[in-house]
């Protein structure tokens, strides 16, 4: 089932290479945006489960969650963004991938995101470690929030909340550099791989973590919400680091001033 989401991601991601700059634009929001690309990798993604795993849930962004024929629910669910980075990737920024992941009661078990862009796939599997391009990953060795560079997103409503700029703030004073990429797939994957030391952010659905939190973990890391409670996919608040700048990443988040 590995190879089965690699072998799925690497073809979404074609489609979205396909479309660029070519695809239509709807607004899903004021500013969250829907495009041609996100619908058609869906469609595939889906389809190609639908044909391999007639039996498996799905739970994709456009489509919301499959009923299965005969209202039958599967232990397997596959949680799919088919582009994660739709504003990027609207605008021509080249910072946009595939995400997806699969779960068996509840628990994951295989992880994926690709980025067509850079040729890069991110790939886990529960207990067996994670890998870029077929190379084992492992998160930084960065001890110090100092030191760390981190990266976060904004969510669709950020305009009516008023939080994220306050720990955008106590971030940039306290770490040695903080991204805002938009991408939160993306993102995670790059603290697996020890490019980002850590990374929060508010707002977040599961296709957007799914796979990433599967890579983190296999990749060494640490994941757990604002408070340092567990976390599942569906939990919006989300705090990924190495580990070993996770508690002083708690500590900036919990600032009340
Ligand atoms: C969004 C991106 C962005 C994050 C938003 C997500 P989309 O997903 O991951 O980085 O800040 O919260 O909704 O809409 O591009 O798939
Ligand atoms: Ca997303
Ligand atoms: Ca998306």
């Amino acid at each position: 089932m590995l190879n089965f989401a690699i072998q799925t991601a690497r073809e979404a991601g074609s489609v979205l290479v396909q479309r660029l700059g070519a695809a239509k634009i709807s607004n899903k929001g004021d500013i969250d945006l829907v495009t041609e690309a996100d619908l058609a990798s869906e469609a595939l993604i889906i389809e190609r489960i639908r044909s391999y795993y007639p039996q498996h849930g799905i739970l994709a962004e456009e489509s919301g969650e499959a009923v299965l024929v005969g209202g039958k629910k599967s232990e397997w669910k596959w949680i799919i963004d088919p582009l994660d980075g739709t504003t990027n990737y609207a605008h021509g920024y080249p910072c946009f991938c595939v995400s997806i992941a699969l779960e068996y009661n509840g628990v994951l078990e295989v992880g994926v995101v690709y980025d067509p862009m850079r040729d890069e796939l991110f790939a886990a599997e529960r207990g067996q470690s994670a890998t870029m391009n077929d190379r084992r990953i492992r998160v930084s060795e960065v001890e110090d929030l100092n030191r760390a560079m981190l990266c976060t997103g904004f969510p669709y409503n950020v305009r009516e909340r008023h939080d994220f700029a306050r720990e955008f703030v106590n971030f940039t004073m306290n770490a040695q550099a903080v991204r805002r990429d938009g991408s939160a797939a993306l993102d995670l994957a790059y603290v697996a791989c020890g490019r980002f030391d850590g990374f929060w952010e508010d707002g977040l659905n599961p296709w957007d973590t799914a796979a990433g939190l599967l890579l983190i973990q296999e990749a060494g890391g640490r994941i757990s919400d604002f408070q340092d409670g567990p976390l599942s996919i569906y939990t919006p608040k989300v705090v990924a680091s190495n580990g070993l700048v996770h508690s002083a990443m708690l500590r900036v988040l919990n600032v009340r001033s």
